[in-house]
């Protein structure tokens, strides 16, 4: 039988504690043979457990390379730091299919022992004093003989939209210079043919992002595929694993409760609250009851674990929404947290409207909508509302909603 999983509040699920995600692997491979992937779900829902899964039990005959771009700031990084994955996960493959033929790799190889850990990455940067003017011939030559090789492999971006928009930020040009090649490499040849597959993860909607930037087009030809949320089934089989597992005796009322105070579920909450469960048994030693689990979502959003992974949420719309945007979405947010289950369509649009005023913004009505209509579709799909009945909104989360109205309403 297997053993009951850790538990997980933060880092990745470990491969071997993976559940719940059976079907959508299977999906995930089968767009993998023909496609490239963009895989996207806001933060703390698993994205990353699931990539690391795939790297651990790779399928289709792949061999898979993952790197995490979230901090960089340049294509050259880029290259650097996926060589110096590959060279990680592979070295034989560094040796005998890139070194021969690429005098910059080769050298490269030669001088590891002199440098010791973490060699490959520092000797690979000293290898070219102009790296970073020189970063599209080097990723050229990189892919050239990768594929020369024939063999297939998976190149897992993790975090990529933030690093484009790190990019952004800096160099719009540059942005827009990595797009195009990165396009390029991912049509030429077209993807059935090629031995090379890229599988981007990221928390924001990239798609927005560049949208906003002109260049959504430099990426439309990516598969996007969403991370389902976890059913009420997944949670029930979850918490009821999770605590019988542990010999914790508990109502079966505890479950579906838990379910209601999730909302949608965000994994990581899920995660938090049951270990909160389980301590809580630990130090009672009694049945575990549907009270209990209300006493645990109420004094969650006040412990400090839970407050700074919530503080995403709240800044994140400083960074990437602009005003009049910015204002009114955190407006429109702090009111529907103080609702008893949601505002209606009309009444968010006259709140809007009044805002818009208050910001002096005198364009006209169609204009107005236009900004509400678009603010309203970015905040559903950045996962902060959802439309639980027709034409009514409230927050996705429950747990968010709770701590947004005692820190911002
Ligand atoms: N399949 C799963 N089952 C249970 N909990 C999960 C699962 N996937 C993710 N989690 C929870 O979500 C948290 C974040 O997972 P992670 O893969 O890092 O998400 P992301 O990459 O989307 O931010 C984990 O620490 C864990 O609490
Ligand atoms: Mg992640």
């Amino acid at each position: 039988m297997e053993s009951t999983p850790e538990f997980y509040t933060g880092a990745p699920v470990d491969p071997v504690d993976l559940r719940y995600r059976g079907a959508f692997l299977n999906e995930l491979w089968r767009a993998l043979r023909t496609r490239h992937v963009v895989l996207t779900a806001p933060r703390r829902t698993g994205k990353t457990s699931v990539m690391d899964y795939l790297r651990d039990n790779p399928e289709n005959g792949f061999s898979v390379v993952s790197v995490n771009v979230q901090d960089l700031t340049h294509p050259a990084d880029f290259f650097q730091g996926l060589l110096d994955a590959l060279h990680d996960a592979h070295p034989d493959f560094v040796r005998d299919h890139l070194a021969k033929g690429w005098a910059l790799v080769g050298s490269v190889l030669g001088r590891i022992d002199e440098i010791g850990v973490g060699g490959f990455k520092l000797a690979l940067r000293q290898s070219d004093p102009n790296w970073r003017e020189n970063w599209r011939q080097h990723g050229d030559t990189f892919l050239r003989q990768a594929r020369n090789s024939h063999v297939p492999m998976l190149f897992i971006i993790d975090e990529l939209p933030d690093m484009l928009l790190n990019l952004s930020r800096e160099n719009v040009a540059l942005l827009r210079e990595f797009l195009a090649w990165f396009r390029t490499q991912r049509l030429n040849p077209t993807p059935a043919r090629d031995s090379i597959r890229w599988l981007v993860g990221g928390s924001v909607n990239l798609a927005g992002t560049l949208d906003a930037l002109g260049l959504v087009d430099l990426i439309n030809d990516l598969e996007d595929m969403r991370l389902p949320p976890l059913t009420g089934d997944d949670i029930e089989a979850f918490v009821q694993d999770m605590l019988s597992g542990r010999g914790v005796p508990s109502d079966e009322s505890v479950a579906p409760r838990l379910i209601s105070r999730l909302g949608r579920p965000i994994p990581l909450f899920m995660q938090m609250a049951t270990q909160d469960l389980y301590r809580l048994w630990k130090s009672e030693q009694r049945m575990i009851v549907p009270a209990d689990v209300d006493a645990i979502f109420d004094a969650l959003i006040l412990s400090t674990g839970a407050r700074s992974r919530l503080q995403h949420f709240y800044s994140r719309i400083r960074q990437y929404y602009a005003e009049p945007k910015r204002s009114i979405a955190y407006a429109l947010l702090s009111q529907i947290s103080v609702s008893e289950s949601g505002l209606e369509r009309v009444t968010l649009l006259q709140e809007t409207e009044r805002l818009l005023l208050g910001l002096g913004h005198e364009s006209p009505g169609h204009e107005r909508k236009q900004i509400f209509n678009q603010l309203l579709l970015d905040l559903e799909n950045d996962f902060y509302i959802i439309e639980i009945d027709d034409e009514v909104y409230d927050f996705a989360s429950g747990v968010l909603k709770l701590w947004w109205r005692k820190y911002y309403a």
